[in-house]
């Protein structure tokens, strides 16, 4: 793949040529998300950041809980398309469409106390575009503040959505946060797609800055 490739094109066809449900990532109920945020016991107001969250039915659990304060990101605006017209309504949310490895509008966010990535640091397998997404990450998060990353583990699969991954270890997040981050929590999940019962084998970290 070029390093001029068009990932937004990319992304954008993949959710204007499919419905949520069938994407290879989508979840009914992303618990294991909701389980590392429980623990983060953050206020309702607390502003939690949504890295390249697609349609993902996160956000309308996260408002059904009672957060208030959530920015949603995607490079894909018919993502962040889809995923407003999959919820009730839009009070106490937020959206970015930037590119997190080569950000503009997420320069101006205001510090977070979570920033939550599923499914999207994979595909970064550029050095380049890896230094800038932790870049920014370490700008954004507060100290206090948690991160949260749900990715391929290191004996996963080495392709979604017909890109090239990088899989992931504890270790590997362990030196690209550096010691200013603290694990808390890591697990090894294979995920079931819903409908067509494909499996995939996720590594899930949460973080706490500490510095
Ligand atoms: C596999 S999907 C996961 C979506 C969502 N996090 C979930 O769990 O359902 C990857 C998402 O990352 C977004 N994405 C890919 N590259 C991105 C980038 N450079 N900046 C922001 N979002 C990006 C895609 O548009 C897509 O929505």
């Amino acid at each position: 793949m070029s390093l001029n490739y068009d990932f937004k094109t990319h992304w954008d066809t993949a959710y204007i040529k499919n419905s949520i449900e069938d994407l290879g990532w989508y979840e009914d109920d992303p618990l294991e998300s909701l389980d590392l945020i429980n623990k983060c016991n953050l206020s309702k107001k607390s502003i939690i950041f949504n890295a390249g969250a697609g349609a993902t039915k996160l956000i309308q659990k996260l408002k059904d809980y009672g957060y208030s304060n959530i920015y949603i990101n995607d490079i894909s605006k018919s993502a962040i398309d889809k995923l407003k017209s999959s919820i009730n309504n839009i009070d106490g949310l937020s959206f970015v469409v930037d590119d997190l490895t080569n950000p503009k509008d997420l320069l101006n966010l205001e510090m977070v106390d979570l920033w939550h990535d599923r499914a999207v640091l994979h595909f970064f397998v550029q050095q380049s575009k890896q230094d800038a997404y932790f870049d920014l990450l370490k700008r954004k998060v507060k100290n206090g503040g948690y991160v949260i990353f749900s990715e391929f583990a290191i004996d996963g699969a080495k392709k979604c959505c017909g890109l090239d991954i990088l899989n992931y270890s504890e270790e590997m997040f362990r030196e690209r946060l550096g010691d200013d981050f603290e694990l808390l929590e890591s697990f090894n999940y294979l995920y079931n797609h819903p409908s067509n019962g494909n499996t995939r084998k996720y590594i899930y970290t949460l973080f706490k800055r500490i510095n």
